[in-house]
């Protein structure tokens, strides 16, 4: 462990940033605006494809120098210049943290303990081109000769997430002869829905887990192996119909498939980072290794701008610093993320993983438990469905909610009104949120004095824009190298490890402990506290009688 760093609440910006809260807590948006006709064009900034306004937040110059004097003072370009470089960032775990390496070029060269592992990421990516080439042309078939038409991803978190956003992001790009399925969850309704829509001679399953251990993915190879066993009438086929993307090659063995169909990566790749390794076989079969390739070139771009951007004008940066406001000094609990785009449906809970897995951290690196807020709650739906859910809260709730507001200037559908109708509702809203309706405004338009305060807008609610010109694989590789850089940003100001996921093991345990006392034959002593113990019993005596 290096030198414990001190905590961000003692640096000096941090105190001023105290300071400057008690302040601003009572400006407006409506003041901010009037007083600078110049807000717009001071707060907003463009990088790697990537419009970002973020002038409708409760900020002014100075908080935004202070915010980057702490920054700084937390020492953000020491943590990120650590994590390209290849040091072991990944404290808790001694590992390098290195899904850069995954979208570097070919000509880049990046060490891991004295080796290159740029040829290493090539080589693979290289293989996956070539197998999901002859995926897709049907020179791979299955074991009675059939074309593959269904490419099922079984994986969970990290394993499933990333690839199950971005095929939906970009399924514009995709073949649409193959359709593409992930199964996640362990609950067998998910893997049997998916086994019922598809033809077992024309499926490809790709195992997809990082330590090949996660009871959910293999409990659901397993149940995809007998099925299609089953089904094609012999266990030769399941050579032909199941590959494998891991990082450890016994497992995936002892499983019984062929290292020869197995597509590597490495431990200093986060479950959550992985999509453009491996771990997006699935999505390179879909829209094409070219394509795929995009994405990584899209995601290079916005590491590059993170990596040698100011910070005052370096997008990940200013998003992670602004929702560190919220977050810290002015109360703000969670942040909804808001793609006004069908196609990132998925996005949010994507991000849910990215932030909250990363982030979501109780003690600093030194092991000391923190006296100040972490990461937030992540949440959020595509718009304008969104608006007609939950956006009252937004506009009218009692809760701080900061909002992130994606959209594309171009539609990849261009349907009669659709777009323009789309985004006339993406500024609106903003718009709405920032400025509200006053009670005069509302009572001169002549609403009965008791409905006045119910249609009164108190406005002052803080959101950024991010507006792209269109939804392509690079703009996608962009957006989500912008939120893990974010989210990198946030976690090396509050001296937290965004990279281990501890918190998932308790679980996990109790989980193992309880699934052999939920099926004994004979009443287990059970020795977990009265309320489990009795629920244990309920579901047991439930069970037999089922
Ligand atoms: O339980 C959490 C987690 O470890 C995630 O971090 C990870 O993405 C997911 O499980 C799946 O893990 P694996 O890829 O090893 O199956």
């Amino acid at each position: 462990m290096t030198e414990p760093r001190p905590s961000p609440t003692t640096l000096p910006a941090w105190i001023a940033l105290t300071e400057h809260a008690e302040r601003l807590r009572t400006v407006e948006l409506r003041t901010l605006f009037a007083e600078d006709p110049g807000r717009a064009e001071r707060f907003s900034h463009e990088a790697a494809g990537i419009f970002l306004d973020y002038s409708k937040n409760r900020i002014t110059s100075e908080t935004l120098g202070l915010l980057v004097a702490l920054a700084e003072q937390a020492g953000l370009r020491e943590r990120l210049t650590a994590m390209f470089a290849g040091e072991p960032i990944n404290e808790t775990e001694k590992r390098a943290v290195l899904h850069v390496a995954l979208r570097a070029p070919r000509s880049a060269s990046i060490l891991v303990g004295g080796d290159d592992v740029v040829p290493k990421v090539h080589e693979v990516l290289d293989r996956m081109s070539a197998f999901a080439d002859a995926v897709r042309s049907g020179a791979l078939v299955g074991h009675t000769g059939k074309r593959f038409r269904h490419v099922v991803n079984l994986g969970i978190g990290g394993s499933d997430l990333g690839p199950a956003m971005a095929c939906q992001a970009l399924r514009h790009y995709s073949d649409r002869t193959i359709d593409s399925r992930f199964v996640s969850n362990v609950d067998g309704t998910d893997l049997a829905e998916t086994l019922r829509a598809i033809d077992p001679e024309s499926t490809l399953f790709i195992v997809c887990s990082k330590t090949f251990t996660t009871l959910e993915t293999l409990e659901n190879a397993k149940s995809a192996r007998a099925w299609l066993v089953d089904r094609l009438g012999s266990a030769e086929a399941v050579a032909r119909h199941f590959v494998a993307v891991s990082t450890n090659a016994e497992e995936v063995k002892r499983f019984g498939i062929d290292t020869e169909r197995m597509f590597g990566f490495w431990d200093w790749v986060g479950g959550r980072y992985s999509l453009p390794s491996a771990v997006g076989l699935s999505l390179m079969i879909a829209i094409g290794p070219a394509r795929f390739r995009e994405l990584l070139g899209g995601m290079h771009e916005m590491d590059e701008h993170f990596r040698t951007a100011p910070f005052d004008r370096n997008l990940p940066v200013i998003l992670g610093l602004i929702g560190l406001w919220y977050n810290d000094f002015l109360g703000a609990e969670s942040y909804a993320v808001l793609p006004y785009d069908q196609y990132l449906s998925r996005f949010p809970a994507y991000l849910q993983q990215l932030d909250m897995e990363s982030n979501g951290k109780g003690v600093d690196l030194a092991g000391r438990r923190v006296t100040y807020q972490t990461g937030p709650v992540v949440w959020g739906e595509p718009g304008t469905n969104g608006q007609h859910a939950f956006f009252q809260l937004l506009h009218q709730g009692t809760k701080l909610v900061p909002c992130d507001f994606i959209g594309f200037v171009r539609s990849l559908n261009p349907l009669g009104s659709h777009h323009d109708q789309l985004m006339a509702n993406f500024f609106a809203q903003t718009e709405a949120l920032a400025f509200g309706k006053s009670a005069e405004e509302v009572a001169s338009e002549g609403v009965a004095a008791e409905l006045v305060p119910h249609r009164t807008f108190t406005g002052n609610r803080p959101s950024n824009t991010l507006l792209l010109d269109e939804l392509t694989p690079a703009a996608l590789g962009r957006l989500i190298a912008l939120y893990e850089h974010k989210v990198f940003t946030q976690g090396a100001i509050w001296n937290i490890n965004s990279f281990d996921q501890w918190g998932v093991e308790l679980g996990k345990k109790l989980a193992s402990r309880i699934a052999p006392e939920l099926t004994a034959e004979t009443e287990p002593e059970l020795r977990h506290d009265s309320s489990t113990n009795a629920l244990i019993r309920r579901y047991r005596a439930g069970r037999r009688r089922s």
